[in-house]
């Protein structure tokens, strides 16, 4: 199971390294606009759907500001605070049709038709969401575009979710990773 798991994540690595070489066809990666990173749609698709299996900020709270309405008639009245879980939301079965398993092409425009926006928020939304969100995605496309450019990574042990203030992971993340000229 593992390693038809790790056989896709190879093929998902694959597909980002030819969008970082078309994207980067006549360019040194100095060259490289800041803007040009998002016309990297599938590496943004892979990201999206790591931060939708692993948000890093699990649950925030929330004050209403006014009676809300739920879609079953139960009001939450002005002044409730709220914890609103973005893990489980991720997770839910009836937004994600398999939510444990990874697959970023949930996050191409014809498969997230008819789903709510508030289904994906790992930033969050509204006048409290992330500051750095537009930042912080451009920095994890720099950095995976640079890496994928010179490395080929592999996982190397099993990790289990830590959910801490913010998640982590249980005995830290280990990778396997190959210098990409003698692994291509
Ligand atoms: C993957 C990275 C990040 C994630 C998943 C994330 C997620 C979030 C979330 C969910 C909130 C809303 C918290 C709440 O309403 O209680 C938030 C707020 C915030 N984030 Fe981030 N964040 C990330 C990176 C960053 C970075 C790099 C910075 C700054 C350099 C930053 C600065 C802030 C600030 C200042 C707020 C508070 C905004 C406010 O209350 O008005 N975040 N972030």
């Amino acid at each position: 199971m593992f390693e038809s798991h790790d056989t896709i994540a190879s093929e998902h690595q694959e597909r980002c390294w030819q969008e970082v070489q078309e994207l980067l066809k006549d360019h040194e990666p100095k060259e490289i606009e800041w803007d040009a990173l998002t016309l990297l749609p599938f590496l943004t698709m892979c990201i999206k759907e790591s931060l939708r299996l692993h948000p890093p900020v699990m649950v925030i709270s929330c004050c209403c500001t006014q009676d809300i309405v739920l879609p079953d008639g139960w009001v939450i009245p002005k002044g409730v605070i709220c914890f609103i879980n973005i893990f489980r939301t991720h997770h839910h079965p009836s937004v994600w049709p398999d939510p444990e398993v990874y697959g970023p092409f949930c996050f191409m425009p014809e498969n997230s038709k008819g789903r709510s926006p508030l289904a994906f928020g790992p930033f969050f939304s509204g006048p409290r969401n992330c500051i750095k969100q537009t930042f912080t995605m451009t920095e994890m496309r720099m950095v995976l575009e640079l890496t994928l450019l010179c490395l080929r990574i592999l996982r190397d042990k099993e990790s289990l979710r830590k959910p801490e203030l913010i998640l982590t992971a249980e005995g830290r993340l280990w990778l396997w990773v190959e210098p990409l000229s003698t692994s291509q």
